[in-house]
C-alpha cells in the first residue's frame, strides 16, 4: 500500500518559510511584498482559486490587491490595466486568472506582462528561461510536484519519469523539471500509442490530462511514484484526480490524493515566485 504524500503538509511548511522571510524583509529594509490577482468574469472555479491566492497572500504576509472586471471587458481595457499594474511600485507580481472571456486574447494578455512581475512564469521569456535552466520563476505547478517528490526522498538521477499530458501550464515544463533533475524524461499525450506499456516502465509518473481515472493501477509499476495533477469533478460533485486512485495505490509507493496533494502546492509555489519577484526588484 501506497504511502500518501500530505500536499497541506508540504506547503505549510514552504509557506512558514516564505512568512518568516518575509516578516524580516519588512523589519529589516521595511520592504513590503506585493500580488496584484486580476479576475474577468464570472466563472465560480476562477472566484475559488483567486479567493484561495488572496488568502494565501494574508497567511505569509503579502498584500494582495483584487482587480475583478467585468465578463464585457475588452482586450484593451485589460491591456490598460496590465500597463498600470507593470508600472506599480507596491505590485511585485501580477496574475491574471485564466481562462478569459472569448472576447479576449490570451496570449496578447501574458505577453503584455513584464517578465520580471510575471510571477506565473508564463510569458514567452520566462518558459523560454525555464527551457534553457537559468530560470528565476519556477512554473507554479511543475514546481509544486518536484517539492511533493522531494518530500518522498527520492533522487530523481536517472529515473524514468513519465509525465502524461503536455499542456504549457504543466506537462511542458514539467517535463523540463525533471530534466533539469537527470530524470530520463518521456512526455506523454492523445496521440502515444501504447500509453499503458510507457506508463509501465515509469519510476516516477506524472499525470494531468484532466480526464477522471485515466490511469488505473494497472499502468503502474510496482514502487512507483505517482503523482496526481488532475481536478476533476464527478457527476455527484465529487473532485477527483486523474488517477484511479483505489487500484494506484496499491501498486505506488508514494501517491498523491485529490484534493490535498498538488492543488495546496500551487498556490504555495506563486507566493515563492512573487518573494522572488520583490527582492529582485529591490536588488537583493
Ligand atoms: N488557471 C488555471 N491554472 C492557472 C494558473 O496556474 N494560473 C493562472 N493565472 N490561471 C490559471
Amino acid at each position: 500500500m501506497a504511502k500518501i504524500i500530505d500536499g497541506k503538509k508540504v506547503s505549510a511548511g514552504v509557506r512558514a518559510d516564505i512568512a518568516a522571510e518575509t516578516a524580516k524583509l519588512r523589519e529589516e529594509r521595511g520592504l513590503k511584498v506585493g500580488l496584484a490577482v486580476v479576475i474577468v468574469g464570472n466563472n465560480p472555479a476562477s472566484r475559488v482559486y483567486v479567493n484561495n491566492k488572496k488568502k494565501a497572500c494574508e497567511e505569509v504576509g503579502f498584500q494582495s490587491f483584487e482587480y475583478a472586471m467585468d465578463e464585457n471587458t475588452t482586450e484593451e481595457q485589460l491591456l490598460d490595466l496590465i500597463t498600470v499594474l507593470n508600472h506599480d511600485d507596491r505590485v511585485n507580481g501580477i496574475l491574471v486568472q485564466l481562462p478569459l472571456p472569448k472576447q479576449i486574447n490570451e496570449k496578447a494578455i501574458i505577453n503584455a506582462i513584464v517578465p520580471e512581475k510575471d510571477v506565473d512564469a508564463f510569458h514567452p521569456v520566462n518558459v523560454g528561461k525555464i527551457m534553457i535552466g537559468d530560470y528565476s520563476f519556477l512554473p507554479c505547478t511543475p514546481a509544486g510536484v518536484m517539492e511533493l517528490i522531494a518530500s518522498t526522498g527520492t533522487d530523481i538521477t536517472g529515473k524514468n519519469c513519465v509525465v502524461v499530458g503536455r499542456s504549457n501550464i504543466v506537462g511542458k515544463p514539467m517535463a523540463m523539471l525533471l530534466l533539469h533533475q537527470n530524470g530520463t524524461v518521456t512526455i506523454c499525450h492523445s496521440k502515444t500509442k501504447n500509453l499503458r506499456e510507457i506508463c509501465l516502465g515509469a519510476d516516477i509518473l506524472v499525470v494531468a490530462v484532466g480526464k477522471a481515472d485515466f490511469v488505473t493501477g494497472d499502468m503502474i509499476k510496482e514502487g512507483a511514484v505517482v503523482i496526481d495533477v488532475g481536478m476533476n469533478r464527478r457527476e455527484n460533485g465529487k473532485l477527483c484526480g486523474d488517477v484511479e486512485f483505489e487500484s494506484a495505490e496499491k501498486k505506488a509507493s508514494y501517491i498523491t490524493p485529490v484534493p490535498g496533494g498538488v492543488g495546496p502546492m500551487t498556490i504555495t509555489m506563486l507566493m515563492k515566485n512573487t518573494l522572488t519577484a520583490a527582492k529582485q526588484q529591490a536588488g537583493i
